[in-house]
């Protein structure tokens, strides 16, 4: 069964309708009459066990409500359960799945944003932040020997294959990005190679964080976060990104684990935190050497401007002044300051690979724990990535800086067109757009009704640790500039 993280939920009994709403993830985006495709999810649902036996499903005026759909929808979906031997209805007890309908599987807990992901997308995927493949990066891996010789790509096939800390010439090259191009000191023993950020902040949790432990984090945040922290048992505890006065209060009176902190682009806000602020972290840090503070790099070499930096300066609409540094740039040797960054929104996702960069007693116990769960990612590709660090990184990121640019700003011009009453800030960088809608305590609903007009939003509930209601929206703005313009005119439609 799958019990959907942060919803009030008595797996036993009943299932609340925002919780239903996330396991039912992107139903209406197939072909057919609403009633027969939630019918059949449901249905899907109980026959893979993420229902449980003998659930109540909720009240037909509640479900629909959340679902933005007639009542008549939900009813006439729950009589084809009924019909199909797979639900009975009680006077006074509501709609229950029949119990013989269910198979045992794992408990395990999901968030509704990666409920949606395992489904097939809409025409129209605002809801994920992926980038297509650069071009130098498609280039080399459509012919490696433009940047491995035939020695190096043999070299490569000699040996086991089987390297946890990641290939030594990634870590190299990693640690020198992160010293020439970001003023972090790093040698490559301090460097471990994961399967994308979110392996590494999966592996940090895992090897930091014992069940029922407090993890401080950014609220909203990255769902991939909240995710890990609920698989881990950690018991997560959210500060809104930027406030330090709330951040030092979660540190001090819980003492968690860990402080999860996206300073360069937070996701989804797209915040970037000014330099005093991030030297009160570092003290912070200092004050408390049992908290490991991770700055999450993901998405840090996407600047959008204008306005990017409260230290820095703006030109031409984008800025040019300094990014402010990482954390670890202020503070090299601070044991317990980890960076965590990925090559996925620059060079492209489908490479999965990421890094850690921490003291080599850290790197050795996540290195412990990712040989546990993959012995390893691949070599081949690392071999890859390494070289093209070495030749194109500037080249690579400042392509993948133009890009977005070009996205935000049809992006940002559908928004002010078609959708006047929406509210947002312009982010300073990253590939997300968080906005909200007038006059709405829950965007839950519109995003329901959006996905039926053939586009994935995320509504601001999935992003916030609590399962808060939000009448916020997360908007990627990674589709090419056109669909962005026509997805954001379905949006006004809605
Ligand atoms: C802030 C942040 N961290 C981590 C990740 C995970 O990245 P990866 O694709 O490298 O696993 C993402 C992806 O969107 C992200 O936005």
């Amino acid at each position: 069964m799958t019990v959907p993280i942060n919803v009030d939920v008595d797996p036993a009994l009943t299932i609340s309708p925002p919780a239903l709403a996330d396991l039912l993830g992107r139903w209406p985006t197939s072909d057919g009459a609403l009633y027969r495709l939630l019918a059949t999810r449901i249905g899907r649902l109980a026959d893979t066990g993420e229902l449980p036996a003998g659930v109540r499903l909720p009240p037909e005026r509640a479900l629909a409500a959340a679902l933005s759909v007639s009542r008549n929808t939900v009813a006439l979906a729950y009589q084809v359960l009924r019909d199909e031997g797979m639900a009975a209805s009680r006077q006074g007890s509501g709609t229950r799945l029949v119990p013989h309908r269910t198979t045992p599987a794992a408990v395990h807990r999901a968030n509704g944003f990666f409920a949606g992901l395992l489904s097939a997308a809409p025409p129209f995927d605002l809801s994920v932040a992926a980038v297509d493949c650069a071009p130098q990066v498609a280039a080399a891996l459509i012919d490696p020997a433009t940047v491995l010789d035939e020695a190096e790509r043999t070299r490569l096939t000699l040996g086991t294959g089987y390297l946890p800390y990641g290939l030594p010439e990634l870590r190299a090259a990693v640690a020198s990005m992160l010293t020439t191009c970001h003023g972090v000191p790093t040698t490559p023993d301090q460097v471990l190679i994961t399967t994308g950020a979110q392996q590494a902040l999966d592996l940090l949790l895992r090897c930091e964080v014992a069940p029922g432990h407090p993890v401080a984090t950014d609220n909203p945040t990255y769902p991939g976060f909240i995710d890990a922290i609920y698989r881990c048992g950690g018991r997560p505890v959210g500060v809104p990104p930027g406030d330090m006065g709330r951040l030092g209060d979660a540190v001090a009176v819980h003492q968690p684990a860990l402080a999860y902190l996206t300073p360069t682009y937070q996701n989804p806000t797209g915040l970037v935190l000014p330099t005093a602020e991030r030297h009160e972290i570092v003290a912070l840090a200092k004050r408390h050497p049992d908290v490991t503070f991770i700055d999450d790099m993901t998405l840090a070499e996407i600047p959008l401007g204008p306005g990017a930096f409260s230290d820095g300066s703006t030109s031409g609409g984008f800025t040019t002044g300094p990014q402010p540094p990482p954390l670890a740039a202020l503070a090299p040797r601070l044991p317990n300051v980890v960076t965590v960054g990925s090559f996925s929104k620059t060079y492209w996702g489908g490479l999965r690979t990421g890094w850690v960069r921490a003291p080599e007693g850290i790197i050795s116990r996540l290195a412990a724990a990712k040989a546990a769960a993959d012995l390893g990612s691949p070599p081949y590709q690392q071999a890859i990535l390494a070289a093209l660090i070495r030749s194109s990184h500037e080249d690579v990121v400042a392509f993948r800086a133009d890009w977005a640019r070009q996205r935000y700003t049809a992006m940002a011009a559908a928004l002010t067109a078609f959708l006047p009453g929406w509210s947002w800030t312009a982010p300073a960088g990253g590939l997300t757009i968080w906005a909200r809608r007038p006059g709405e305590a829950d965007s839950g609903g519109f995003a329901q009704a959006a996905l039926r007009r053939g586009v994935a939003v995320v509504p601001g509930r999935l992003l916030s640790v609590s399962a808060e209601r939000s009448p916020w929206l997360r908007l990627a703005f990674t589709l090419p500039p056109d669909d962005l313009t026509t997805a954001v005119k379905a949006l006004a439609s809605v």
